[in-house]
């Protein structure tokens, strides 16, 4: 299976952003660690980071006919991009969203999100901890989809 792990803008900054909210780790830590978990259920995982919104659907475009499963952590763009809820509608890959926080224990902007109510699932409040848990689960959905 073929995982596209996407992440959003200002998340190249993890490790030194707000650690208090975001965690220690730095996002090659993390792409490293879930490089392994994929390796070990025989996932193929690319990764991808973008600050700019249109990036961000291209790579969702580009992932067309190619990907499995998408992970996603919107960063900011969840609260407010309509642009990318159309891309994964229109790529029609199924997908998991990610946060590091628990948005809903935050600010008031950051508990609706323009792509929970289309996501296989939501995982958010676990710190890093969540991007594995999604790995783990699109990989177990995807073998029951293949058998
Ligand atoms: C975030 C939560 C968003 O509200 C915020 O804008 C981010 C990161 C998270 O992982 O907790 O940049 O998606």
């Amino acid at each position: 299976p073929r995982i596209l792990l996407l992440n959003g803008p200002n998340l190249n900054l993890l490790g030194k952003r707000e650690p208090e909210t975001y965690g220690y780790q730095t996002l090659s830590d993390i792409v490293e660690h879930l490089t392994d978990v994929a390796t070990e259920h025989d996932i193929d995982l690319r990764h991808e980071q973008s600050n700019a919104e249109h990036e961000l659907i291209d790579h969702i475009h580009a992932a067309m006919g190619n990907t499995d499963f998408i992970i996603i952590n919107p960063a900011a763009y969840t609260h407010t991009s309509v642009a990318i809820r159309d891309a994964l509608l229109g790529a029609a890959i199924p997908f998991i969203e990610v946060h590091l926080s628990n948005v809903h224990a935050r600010e008031q902007f950051r508990h609706h999100s323009y792509l929970s109510d289309i996501a296989k699932g939501v995982i958010c409040g676990l710190g890093a901890d969540g991007y594995e848990f999604a790995l783990l689960s699109a990989a177990k959905q995807l073998k029951q989809t293949n058998n």
